[in-house]
């Protein structure tokens, strides 16, 4: 993995990112030594390395339970309990996968909002399929998955008997409280503990994500591999030109402290759409406190170029952007020459699609500066398990340490319980009574 800050640097004045130096190295340090806000919840920044491969063998061996039993299975899962799962398995998947045979089950998300036509579909799809769950939840009380739960527990069932259930459900949760850890250990399913010391959205190496992209057929160990070489590569010993987190977040606090407020994740790859949704939460959630925080925002390039495209080249003048760019695609396709050539693109004949994409990734990253957005590039070899392992662990390190030149504690989410605690009182969720009151007196 490639970090290029250069044509993000042309806006910002001399030494403005090398001034971050001493603030990344303290955050850097505070982050080791466990003296940061938030010092609980260091848990991922020595997760990988401490994954061993006797661990890895026991989720896949799970994971092939899934696999024989199942021709789906449900991922049942909220915020950092889903996010990263979807974003390695849609990255590595092929993109019509859906339409072919596959030795794997298919893995559907659910668990992650309250729509009564997504969930009714969803039942309708299970009917008569050999389907299995994997509940995830740290809480174990989230209750837009555990309302999920329940309806595909009992079709579970109902439909393949308590016992191949039994087989085919597994929790990943707390190690004793919250109700999906009840319901596992009342009923005898398989599960797996997320460590207290790991937050939902730094959670994608723990089981939470691992035992989903191990059912789906791809190869964790690689992937923890690839996070684990990140991980020394981030160190605190590395000098901080050569160390990318430490530059990313430097580079990007310096650019907000310009006046830039709205960071863009683009990628020019469609099996990257997840990537910006599980990195809009890790840092959104991170960093968005206090009444401060860069908003993290996402696009798929070229296809918001016919969309978004106007607003960044020629909008307020408030953004920047960080290119996700991969640099070979898995697979060969050229354009065909046609004698005709009605079309008049013979002169792309021979290219191959990837060329053509390249420079569109070019040109627009040349658009866009020329239009006054600072741009970043993080280049990845290939659309591979070790080059998104190495990914996830760069930009969780980078977050850990941006969120703290901030100045936010980057590993709470005290703004995420406000919802909740209107949604439960106007619902009637005892304990609930005098919010009850409160939330009727200002209807
Ligand atoms: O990052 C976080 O902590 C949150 O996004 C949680 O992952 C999310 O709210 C789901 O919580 P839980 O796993 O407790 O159901």
């Amino acid at each position: 993995m490639k970090l290029d800050i250069t044509k993000a640097a042309q806006f910002l004045a001399a030494g403005e990112i090398e001034k971050f130096e001493a603030p990344v190295a303290a955050a850097q340090k505070a982050l080791e030594e466990g003296t940061c806000p938030g010092n609980d919840f260091l848990g991922w920044m020595h997760l990988p390395s401490s994954i061993t491969p006797e661990f890895i063998a026991e989720i896949n061996e799970t994971a092939k339970v899934m696999q024989e039993n199942c021709d789906a299975v449900v991922v049942a899962g909220i915020g950092g309990s889903y996010l990263g799962a979807r974003m390695v398995i849609d990255a590595l998947s092929n993109s019509f996968g859906w339409l072919q045979d596959s030795k794997y089950p298919r893995i559907l998300f659910a668990g992650n909002n309250i729509g009564e036509d997504y969930l009714s579909e969803l039942v309708a799809y299970l009917k008569g399929v050999r389907f299995g769950v994997i509940n995830i939840s740290k809480s174990g009380t989230t209750t837009e998955t555990a309302i999920t739960f329940r309806l595909l527990k009992r079709m579970c069932e109902e439909q393949r008997g308590k016992d191949v259930a039994k087989k085919v459900i597994v929790a990943v949760t707390d190690a004793k409280k919250g109700a999906a850890r009840t319901t596992a250990d009342k009923e005898g399913y398989k599960s797996f503990i997320i460590p207290d010391n790991v937050g939902g959205r730094f959670s994608v190496l723990t089981p939470v994500g691992l035992l989903p992209i191990a059912v789906a057929g791809f190869d964790i160990a690689q992937l923890v591999k690839g996070a684990q070489d990140m991980e020394k590569e981030c160190d605190l010993n590395v000098p901080f030109n050569e160390n990318p987190a430490a530059v990313y977040a430097a580079t990007r606090n310096a650019i907000y402290q310009s006046g830039k407020k709205i960071e863009i994740l683009a990628n020019y790859q469609p099996k990257l759409h997840n990537l910006g949704e599980w990195w809009k939460q890790l840092y959104g959630e991170s960093e968005g406190k206090d009444g401060k925080g860069i908003f993290p925002a996402s696009v798929d390039l070229t296809t918001d170029l016919h969309s978004m495209g106007q607003w960044i080249q020629d909008g307020e003048r408030t953004i920047f952007e960080t290119v996700v760019s991969v640099e070979q695609p898995n697979s060969t396709l050229a354009v065909p020459s046609d004698e005709e050539n009605l079309d008049g693109l013979n002169f792309l004949a021979g290219k191959r699609i990837d060329e053509v994409n390249k420079m569109a990734e070019l040109g627009t990253q040349l658009a866009h500066v020329d239009g006054g957005v600072p741009n970043l590039k993080v280049s990845i070899a290939k659309l591979d398990e070790y080059n998104i392992g190495q990914l996830i662990y760069f930009f969780e390190k980078a977050c850990g340490i941006s969120g703290l030149l901030l100045e936010v504690n980057p590993f709470n989410q005290p703004g995420v319980e406000a919802y909740k605690k209107n949604m439960f009182a106007l619902l009637g969720k005892p304990g609930y009574e005098e919010a009850t009151k409160e939330i009727q007196a200002r209807l």
